[in-house]
């Protein structure tokens, strides 16, 4: 099969740029004698998840109980919710597939604490679980320092429940205004999970897991001795966020392959992505704010201007033409929201078609 065969709108990947992305992490994550727990939300494929622990990583990381089951499903066996499980619907869910896998999930209040010893209290093998420590995302988590202990001391009480350590993910370093910025958030960030485990061994609790990760901050800035843990996600494919980082989308591996449907007017071009093929993500300030709503492979001053549910539009550079037919291929602004739009990715090396993996966990939210 070649790309021309591929009906629009439709996901590629270059396979040979994954390849590259995958190695260097890996490669970064060796050279700091750290374990790469990939996060597959931004692929939800298990067959590149299979890709991800041929190549080094030690299991995967996961953000939804649902993705977790498809990925055990698949045989993947260690894998990381990092997330917090709330109800108890999930609870038996979480329960009946922790009898078949190595799982952990994540914890930041008593309240999650108290239900999963509950759920797990009477299970043969103890739930691993991870104190969620906000370093400066202001999302889910806990304190640094005392708050942490706090909670790690009731994990470590809790029947049913082995404490396996600390994770945090600086998600605040998307909104640094520069490089050095990135850097300085993640410097400090790992500095605050060493001093948050130090404290905890103070107290005799062990922590086996320091795991930090967010892909800008990997793609720029050093892993301090003493984490043992990277969880990077969309480093498989890169984005238009993180070419705007790296200053090149030569190492972007994803875009949506679409067609010119309309050329109303001489600058006019329309193609058809949009909402539904593409998200409506933007990143609106800092190194990796984005531009438009997605730019045009090969022309990286060019992004769509407007997006409807179907439809993307751009302005026409004076003295090229786009015809009604024509063939152009969009970098996303956010890899994971957008895989989770399609059935497949379509693996492609020297326009050929080389593979067509499954998203078996697209739409698994739950
Ligand atoms: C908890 C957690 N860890 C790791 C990641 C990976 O981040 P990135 O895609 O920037 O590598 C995310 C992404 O949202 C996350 O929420």
């Amino acid at each position: 099969m070649r790309v021309e065969d591929i009906d629009t709108p439709a996901l590629l990947v270059d396979v040979a740029i994954m390849e590259e992305n995958l190695r260097w992490m890996q490669a970064k994550a060796d050279r700091a004698g750290v374990k790469l727990r990939p996060h597959t939300k931004t692929h939800r494929t298990p067959a590149l998840a299979r890709r991800q622990v041929e190549l080094g990583a030690h299991g995967i990381t996961v953000a939804k109980l649902g993705e977790a089951e498809v990925m055990v499903e698949a045989g993947l066996s260690d894998i990381f919710i990092a997330n917090e499980i709330v109800g108890p619907l999930k609870l038996t869910r979480l329960r009946r597939l922790a009898r078949r896998a190595r799982l952990a999930v994540a914890v930041d209040s008593p309240v999650q604490v108290h239900a999963l010893a509950e759920t797990f209290a009477s299970e043969a093998e103890p739930l691993d679980v991870l104190i969620d420590v906000d370093t400066g995302d202001a999302r889910t988590g806990v304190q640094p320092g005392q708050p942490v202990l706090e909670l790690a001391r009731l994990v470590s009480a809790a029947p049913g429940l082995r404490l396996r350590g600390i994770y945090t993910h600086e998600g605040h370093s998307y909104g640094a205004p520069d490089v050095a910025a990135v850097q300085a958030v993640f410097r400090r960030s790992q500095e605050d999970m060493l001093a948050t485990a130090a404290l905890l061994r103070q107290h005799g609790l062990p922590v086996e897991e320091i795991s930090v990760g967010a892909t800008p901050a990997l793609l720029v800035a050093d892993i301090l001795p003493g984490i043992t843990e990277i969880r990077p996600g969309t480093y498989i494919f890169l984005d238009a966020a993180q070419a705007n980082l790296l200053g090149t989308y030569a190492r972007c591996a994803l875009t949506v392959l679409t067609t010119v449907t309309s050329r109303p007017t001489p600058e006019r071009v329309v193609l058809d992505a949009g909402v539904k093929a593409l998200t409506a993500f933007v990143r609106g300030a800092g190194v990796c704010q984005t531009h438009g709503y997605g730019v045009l492979k090969g022309l990286p001053h060019l992004h769509l201007e407007k997006l409807s549910d179907e439809h993307g539009v751009f302005t026409a550079l004076p003295g090229r033409a786009w015809a009604i037919g024509d063939r152009v291929e969009i970098i996303p602004n956010h890899a994971c929201p957008t895989c989770n739009l399609y059935d497949r990715i379509y693996g492609v090396r020297d326009g050929r078609v080389v593979n067509a993996w499954p998203i078996l966990a697209r739409g698994e939210s739950r």
